[in-house]
């Protein structure tokens, strides 16, 4: 019989429960898709994320676009489309690669919104109540065709020292000279192709040089934990710097034309995009509170509420090329703002990711698309348990190396963890009818478990995935040994080794649960699954399941295929790096020669429809319509209001409780009734319906339909 010997209380990592993250990601660009370094990034804090939920801790996750700034209104006047158009196409093809790659954020807004107007302008108000905004007139190149002023990279000529052609308003390529773009030599817009003309206007800055604004940004730095040291020692260069280095108060206005935040009681003037940037993390979790999205995790207070608590934690990951934004601005325009903004609490930095040694470049087709990496069917999961076995905490670059992707993935992955579970399970489910007995009880297994659960942990808590990976492979690799020395293969031969055999496969399989538990972030689907349908519970994993023993498992369906090289060859292949499928300008007319609409689709394009089995939790009449009955669906843990045109069909009072089938990735609609979130499927036609899809008994909310 089992011991019975409960596990103890694991310890908290960070910080005690009360505390609440408030957890960002850089926001990326909205004028072109999302690249693999972004989804290193979200990988990184998604990890962090749900680390920090399975130990029961409040955390909220939002991301949004950064939709502002002169590069996205030129792309959007060439495309000759609005900004606001460009930046919904790239915004509706977010969900492809974050639901592809697991992310799992809370909620994904934009700059470009009403809450992001709403605190930037609130924010710059409070800065000059505070004396911390000038206004100075700078004199600037003025492009007289566009009727713009120009930023240095719109802004070319001939280098004053080299005399190269062509070179930037900022440095040249041929020699390195760094320069101004005033000492170009015949200076001509990029835009325009004219010479510009130098023109004066009113700027207003932020001024970070205010000697209250070092005071505090000192101190923030030299407090430890705000950033790595490492990040700390670079901002600090900036803030000391003296002479020419020393730190320039920051022009944070520009001119009509400019797609911006309008600054309050300044015609024609609009925030730099860098302003508004890192406001639009609050205007996201603004905007995820007052939806009423946040109450389905239990939050209950308002916006202001939750930042201005004192155990609040503000915590914004970030990449190494935007560091002096994140630790000298963001921080004091926030300090100074003053309640219930806070300061951010932490800021982690990452590194770079480089494919076989060499720096992405966009232009060489070098890289990785993470388009084309789903399409390939390439699991995401292997790409998650990568990026985590390479990451620290540390500033450094991360290289993803094709081999070494493929060793991991297979020895590890496949040949460590899924091995057990694979072996063992097969035992059990034929010769013990499924029952987990522990002849030799639980309690010293439970303990060689808890410190490997304790230092995974504090690992993780730490950012320290590479090293959490380590000890999860060894305790797989202990795991494995045992087994493979009581040789079960053998014991399951002679019918008088029964108990032997059970304590063997028990033993393997108590340990393939705690890893399971502790690879959760990093393989989030595959621990559902494991969860579910191997040990037959009705919820997700929890940090505390780590030393909870399995009592009984489900017959073992296959759960993870080895990565072949081929899929990684194709995936790098010359051209690869182009991001498949990304919609980019409407195309011109079709020539009449061109091919009719293929009869077949492929699975790719199936795969990019995102089924899911949904409860129905709610079902009303809606005032007005004559088809619609409005649906609230759980799709396992996200609640959603999809409109239906099923009345005729169903009385919403039989609806409720129900399973049914909804496409998960459809872009939301706006209807005359609401914002619908989503389809659900029936079947109808000519002869009758509609008649709602129903799975078989089994399924469960949030499952995947394939
Ligand atoms: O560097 C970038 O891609 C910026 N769009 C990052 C902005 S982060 C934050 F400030 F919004
Ligand atoms: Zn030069």
């Amino acid at each position: 019989m089992p011991s019975g010997c409960a596990p103890q209380p694991l310890p908290v990592h960070s910080a005690p429960m009360s505390e609440t993250y408030f957890v960002t990601t850089a926001l990326p660009y909205a004028n072109g898709p999302l690249h693999i370094g972004h989804i290193m990034e979200y990988i990184q804090a998604d990890i962090w994320v749900r680390f920090l939920r399975m130990q029961g801790k409040a955390v909220h996750f939002v991301g949004a676009d950064d939709a502002h700034g002169a590069p996205i209104m030129l792309k959007a006047q060439a495309e000759q489309i609005t900004p606001e158009a460009l930046v919904a196409r790239i915004g509706a093809d977010r969900p492809r690669y974050l639901e592809g790659f697991l992310i799992g954020f809370d909620h994904w807004h934009s700059t470009h919104s009403p809450e992001n107007t709403e605190l930037s302008q609130d924010i710059y108000r409070r800065l000059q109540a505070a004396g911390l905004i000038d206004s100075r007139s700078i004199e600037q190149f003025y492009d007289p065709v566009q009727k713009m002023f120009l930023a240095d990279r719109y802004i070319k000529g001939e280098c004053p020292k080299c005399h190269a052609k062509d070179q930037y308003g900022d440095a040249c390529e041929v020699c390195g000279s760094v320069y101004v773009p005033t000492d170009l030599i015949n200076p001509y817009s990029a835009l325009s192709g004219a010479p510009p003309v130098l023109q004066r206007s009113d700027h207003f800055f932020f001024q970070l040089s205010d000697p209250r604004c070092v005071a505090f940004l000192r101190a923030w730095l030299d407090a430890p934990g705000h950033v790595q040291p490492q990040v700390a020692n670079k901002a600090r260069e900036w803030l000391e710097g003296r002479g020419e280095r020393a730190l320039a108060d920051w022009d944070i206005s520009r001119d009509a034309p400019y797609f911006g935040i309008p600054i309050p009681d300044a015609p024609g003037k609009y925030f730099y995009v860098w302003l508004d940037a890192p406001v639009g993390y609050l205007a996201a979790l603004k905007s995820y509170i007052d939806s009423g999205k946040a109450r389905a995790r239990g939050e209950t207070r308002t916006f202001a509420q939750l930042l201005g608590a004192s155990d609040t934690r503000q915590v914004h990951f970030i990449g190494k090329d935007i560091i002096y934004f994140h630790t000298l601005f963001w921080p004091a325009m926030l300090k100074f703002a003053g309640a219930p903004y806070r300061v951010p609490d932490n800021v982690h930095v990452h590194g770079f990711i480089t494919v076989s040694g060499e720096k992405m470049s966009k232009s060489r087709g070098t890289g990785i698309s993470p388009l084309r990496y789903l399409e390939l069917g390439l699991n995401p999961q292997w790409l998650r348990y990568y990026i985590a076995a390479k990451l620290n905490a540390n500033v450094e670059d991360l290289d993803f190396n094709p081999a070494d992707f493929v060793a991991r993935v297979n020895s590890d992955l496949i040949g460590k963890y899924v091995n057990i579970a694979s072996r063992a399970a097969a035992f059990i489910s034929r010769h013990c009818n499924g029952v987990i007995d522990y002849p030799g009880g639980t309690a010293a297994l439970t303990e060689q478990a808890r410190s490997v659960v304790e230092s995974v942990g504090a690992s993780y808590g730490s950012r320290e995935f590479g090293r959490a990976m380590r000890e999860i492979m060894g305790f797989a690799d202990r795991i494995n040994q045992e087994f493979d020395a009581r040789q079960p293969w053998v014991l399951a031969k002679d019918p008088h080794q029964r108990e032997a055999l059970q304590d063997a496969c028990a033993r393997a399989l108590y340990g393939f649960k705690t890893l399971t538990c502790l690879l959760a972030p990093v393989l989030p689907e595959l621990a559902e699954r494991v969860a579910r349908e191997l040990f037959g519970l009705d919820r997700s994993l929890t940090w505390t399941d780590a030393l909870e023993p399995p009592r009984h498992i489900q017959p073992y369906r296959h759960l993870m295929t080895r990565v072949e090289p081929r899929q990684v060859d194709a995936l790098l292949a010359p051209g690869a790096s182009a991001p498949a499928g990304t919609t980019t300008a409407a195309p011109g007319p079709s020539p009449p020669t061109a091919v009719a609409a293929p009869e077949h689709i492929s699975i790719d394009e199936f795969n990019r429809v995102d089924l899911r089995v949904a409860r129905i939790v709610a079902a009303e009449q809606v005032a007005g319509a004559d088809k619609l009955l409005r649906l609230t669906v759980d799709l396992g843990g996200e609640t959603r209001t999809v409109f239906a045109g099923i009345k005729s069909a169903y009385d919403p009072a039989a609806l409720v409780g129900r399973l049914t089938v909804v496409v998960a990735n459809l872009a939301p609609r706006k209807m005359k009734f609401g914002v619908s979130e989503g389809m659900v499927l029936a079947a109808g036609g000519e002869s009758g319906g509609p008649y709602l899809l129903a799975p078989d008994s089994g399924a469960r909310a949030g499952m995947r339909v394939r």
